[in-house]
């Protein structure tokens, strides 16, 4: 049986919004949490949003309240100090798996990533793996997610990295040879539908990957050549990444931040020995399709 009322922390992005469609399809209720869910537009019909920041164990508590399920979403790519990835990525989920303890939360599911790592050189998936720690100790049970990049309508990689190349005659690619695998965001949740009824993946940790294993610019060309794009595709040496990351941190968004540079050092790929979506039954669908 689907739990009857699910929380989805930062249930506005990407994922938080195709995991609140499949949710409300299966009969379950769904609330979203995040900063700005209130006001949000074109959420699916039929969720509740509520607005709160992670960052406050009092608005997480009062948003859990009644909540059969929760699953925290919030990440980010993106940050200047290691503590601005660590606030999100451990601490608040840490306080948040706390407050769904003592809330009587019967499920929690914590989205980390592939590659995360307490050795790893980018801080996004340090904090990552400080953040699995710190719910797994915090909500005994608690289940992790960790994906490779996910391709659907609406997503990040791969919408951001087609819109450049149709703007740019050339462009430069970060970390050519580092592999990931790509997955089709309903496998994504239909894996998260079925751990929230209750599957359990081996040590409670659940790696969501694709079929096939892609270096990034060999993806990248794939991607390209399926939209019949021109664009040239050109390997940046690692010195000259970081070089025009620190360089642009000049200007008031910047495009590309040292750590972003550091993520692309390690491969988000699957590893044999852990639990996959095959686990749950799932077989991985072609995200390029
Ligand atoms: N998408 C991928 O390919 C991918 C791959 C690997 C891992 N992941 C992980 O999966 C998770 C979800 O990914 P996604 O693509 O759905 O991310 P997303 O689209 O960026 O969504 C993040 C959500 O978190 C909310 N949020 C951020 N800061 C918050 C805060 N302080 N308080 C409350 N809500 C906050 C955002 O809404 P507001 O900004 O309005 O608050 C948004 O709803 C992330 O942790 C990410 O690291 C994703």
């Amino acid at each position: 049986m689907n739990p009857a009322r699910i929380t989805l922390l930062g249930g506005t992005g990407f994922i938080g919004r195709a995991l609140s469609r499949r949710l409300l399809a299966a009969g379950s209720l769904v609330r979203v949490v995040s900063r700005h869910a209130e006001t949000a537009a074109d959420l699916p019909i039929g969720v509740s949003a509520r607005s709160a920041d992670v960052r406050d164990p009092r608005a997480v508590s009062a948003a859990l309240v009644d909540s059969d399920a929760a699953v925290y979403l919030p990440g980010r790519v993106q940050g200047r100090r290691r503590s601005d990835f660590e606030e999100i990525h451990a601490r608040a989920a840490r306080t948040s798996a706390a407050c769904a303890r003592r809330a009587g939360v019967a499920r929690f599911i914590y989205l980390s990533a592939l590659g995360a790592s307490p050795d790893a050189s980018a801080w996004a998936d340090q904090t990552k793996a400080e953040g699995e720690l710190g719910v797994a100790h915090a909500f005994p049970g608690a289940v992790v997610v960790r994906p490779s990049l996910v391709f659907g309508a609406h997503d990040h990689f791969r919408s951001d990295m087609l819109g450049l190349m149709r703007r740019l005659p050339v462009l430069p690619v970060i970390g050519p040879g580092t592999r990931v695998q790509p997955l089709h965001i309903d496998d994504m949740v239909e894996a998260l539908r079925l751990l929230l009824r209750g599957q359990k993946p081996r040590d409670n940790i659940l790696q969501a990957a694709g079929p096939r294993v892609w270096r990034h610019i060999d993806l990248l060309a794939a991607l390209r050549d399926r939209a019949e794009i021109r664009c040239r595709l050109l390997a940046l040496p690692e010195w000259l990444a970081l070089m025009l990351a620190v360089a642009s941190r000049i200007l008031p968004k910047s495009p590309l931040s040292p750590d972003q540079v550091r993520l692309m050092r390690s491969d988000k790929i699957a590893d044999p020995e852990n639990a996959r979506l095959g686990d749950l039954g799932i077989v991985p669908r072609d995200p390029l399709a």
